[in-house]
């Protein structure tokens, strides 16, 4: 193998070991999965515990979490969700079951700890709007503006911007147990009348999605938080919207991040973050729109934003979450690592046909031009320039007309995956065409507590021929970057909750 003076390999190589965390008390790993059929209600629960030898004579309250011991979060372990039906008589009633991870009714949530979301999908066709592509739209908002940031943090881009927030305590919802583990939410919110901070519609033909998430005060927070369930319907019985938007399944995040906890921890699946994070959510001191699509593009674009564009969030209470750090593992041309089709995402293939300023400029953020945001909503109007391109003389599209030339292959543009998948030099071209070394990984000795694992790899020249990377002199050569990059995934069984980082 020769090497040219250009030639620069950086070696990513990703291993997943499942480090089983032998000291955790009881392994009742495998018991876990018979907590499903526990669900039919509070009866049906004995049998399957019975096996387990539990102890099933002491029901624990749940309450506000805040008197739970570190035994009882332990018992309980990761809840279970359902929302089982919604009826909207003008603020919405949701019926919801919730049942510990032994599949036992979870009982005594006390009002007021379980948060809504609630939106509608809008089968949007006006390219002035979110590039004509469909979108969630939340009717439970709230306000940010310049007040905010009186703690001296935060930048102002905007005087004022409209977020999707929860239904909760705190805008007047409640709960009641109606049977144990099942509860009745009553919103706060009047879906059906909603003028504040904007008027929103009420459209009861279309789709409509509600979801919901647990949070306990106290040191149950996230270990008991459950994946958050949602529960798409029409409000009127008819056909709904159309479409669905079912676009990214949250397994494909936890590929790598095992699993979330956003929010302070109980926010944990994508279908869940959508009902906040589309178009109608802008971070009012940066200017920029939370849609998720926008948003999860550049984070993960992380460093390669970094000199040009940072991608810098002002959070809540303006605290400041620059990503500029994110090193993404992998080269980003492989959108198919987040987006493939799939059961729990039909539309999981919609990124290849849906090219829009914001979805593409997120990684691209060069070229994404953002002008005449509304005074209120903080919305607004985007375009991608060309200026940064290949072909300068195209200078800015309007948002709405991408897909003229970035569908199928019109125009010579072509689509997301012809073009990314052929760009010269870039990983992804050069695997594909076989021009690449291979890593592979052989085995792992030495996992477990406390332990410094082995990895045994095999790396393999294009020609297929295995390389010694210890002894080749070619590999000291200074435009030779030598970079293996293990990640690590540790599964514990029910002992310890896991951060969301990697
Ligand atoms: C190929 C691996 C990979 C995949 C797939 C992936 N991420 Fe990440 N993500 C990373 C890395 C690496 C970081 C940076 C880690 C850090 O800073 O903690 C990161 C950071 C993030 C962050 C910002 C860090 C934080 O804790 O706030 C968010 C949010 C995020 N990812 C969400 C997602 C979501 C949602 C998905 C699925 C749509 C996803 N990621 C898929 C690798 C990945
Ligand atoms: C109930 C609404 C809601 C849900 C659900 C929600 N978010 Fe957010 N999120 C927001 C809002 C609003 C902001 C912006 C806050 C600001 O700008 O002041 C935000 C900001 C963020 C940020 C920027 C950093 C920060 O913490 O402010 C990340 C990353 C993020 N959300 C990820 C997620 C992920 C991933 C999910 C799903 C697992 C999710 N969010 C679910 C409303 C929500
Ligand atoms: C780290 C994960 C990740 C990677 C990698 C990624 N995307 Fe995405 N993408 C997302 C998320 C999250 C969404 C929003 C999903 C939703 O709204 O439900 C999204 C949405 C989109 C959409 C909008 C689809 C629609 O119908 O609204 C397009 C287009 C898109 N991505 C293009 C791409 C392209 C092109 C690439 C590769 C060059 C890519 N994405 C790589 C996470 C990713
Ligand atoms: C997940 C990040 C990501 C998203 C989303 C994304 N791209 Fe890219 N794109 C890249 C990377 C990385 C490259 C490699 C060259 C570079 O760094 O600019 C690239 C290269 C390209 C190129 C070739 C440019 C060149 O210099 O060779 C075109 C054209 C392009 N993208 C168009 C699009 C369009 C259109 C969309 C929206 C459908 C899109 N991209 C979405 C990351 C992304
Ligand atoms: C009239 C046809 C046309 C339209 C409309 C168009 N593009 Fe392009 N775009 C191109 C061509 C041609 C290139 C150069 C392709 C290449 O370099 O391979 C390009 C390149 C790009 C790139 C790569 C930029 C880079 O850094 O090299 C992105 C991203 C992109 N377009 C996004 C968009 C978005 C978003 C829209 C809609 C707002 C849009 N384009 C509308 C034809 C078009």
């Amino acid at each position: 193998m020769r090497f040219n003076g250009f030639l620069k390999i950086s070696w990513v190589l990703i291993a997943w070991l499942a480090l089983g965390l032998a000291g955790c008390e009881g392994d009742d790993g495998s018991d876990g999965a018979t907590g499903p059929a526990g669900q039919d209600g509070a009866d049906g629960a004995d049998g399957a515990d019975g096996a387990d030898g539990q102890d099933l004579t002491a029901v624990i309250t749940i309450g506000d979490g805040s008197a739970l011991t570190e035994e009882e979060i332990e018992e309980l372990g990761k809840l279970q969700a359902v929302i089982t039906g919604v009826t909207v008589a003008s603020p919405p009633v949701v019926d919801f079951t919730v049942t510990d991870a032994n599949g036992n009714p979870a009982q005594g949530i006390a009002s007021g700890y379980v948060w809504f979301t609630f939106a509608k999908l809008v089968p949007n066709t006006d390219p002035d709007v979110n590039g004509g592509l469909p979108y969630w739209q939340s009717y439970v908002n709230r306000s940010e503006d310049v007040a905010d940031n009186a703690n001296g943090r935060g930048s102002d881009v905007l005087d004022l911007a409209v977020q999707a927030t929860t239904d909760s305590r705190f805008s007047g919802g409640s709960h009641v147990e109606v049977a144990p583990g099942q509860y009745q939410y009553t919103f706060g919110t009047d879906v059906a009348n909603v003028t504040s901070p904007i008027a929103v519609a009420w459209e009861p033909n279309l789709t409509h999605r509600v979801g919901l998430e647990i949070r306990l005060d106290g040191e149950g927070e996230v270990p008991l938080a459950p994946d958050n369930p949602v529960f798409d319907f029409v409000p009127d019985g008819g056909a709904g919207s159309g479409i669905t938007k079912d676009i990214l399944d949250t397994d494909k995040c936890n590929g790598c991040h095992y699993e979330f906890a956003f929010h302070g921890g109980p926010r944990k699946t994508m279908e869940y973050c959508v009902t906040c994070h589309n178009p109608g959510t802008v971070d009012q001191d940066s200017g920029e729109n939370l849609d998720m699509a926008a948003m999860l593009h550049s984070v993960h674009m992380g460093e390669d934003r970094a000199g040009a564009v940072p991608y810098i969030i002002w959070g809540f209470s303006d605290f400041s979450h620059d990503y500029s750090e994110v090193t993404y593992p992998q080269s980003k041309t492989y959108c198919e690592t987040c987006h493939t089709a799939s059961a729990a995402a039909p539309d999981g293939d919609n990124w290849n046909a849906a090219a829009t300023a914001k979805t593409c400029g997120g990684c691209h953020a060069d070229g994404l031009l953002a002008a005449n945001f509304d005074a209120v909503t903080g919305q607004a109007e985007y375009q991608f320039d060309h200026a940064v391109s290949d072909v300068p003389a195209l200078g800015p599209a309007d948002d709405g007309l991408c897909n003229d030339c970035h569908l199928g292959n019109i125009n010579t543009a072509g689509d997301a995956l012809s073009i990314h998948s052929s760009i010269a030099g870039d990983d992804r071209a050069r695997a594909e065409a076989g021009d690449n070394f291979v890593f592979s990984i052989l085995g792992a000795t030495n996992v477990g507590p406390g332990l410094i694992p082995t990895v045994r790899i095999l790396v393999t020249d294009p020609d297929g021929v295995a390389y010694d990377i210890l002894n080749d002199p070619e590999f000291d050569s200074v435009v030779v970057t030598r970079t293996v990059w293990f990640s690590v995934r540790v599964r514990t069984t029910t002992c310890r909750y896991r951060p969301s980082r990697l």
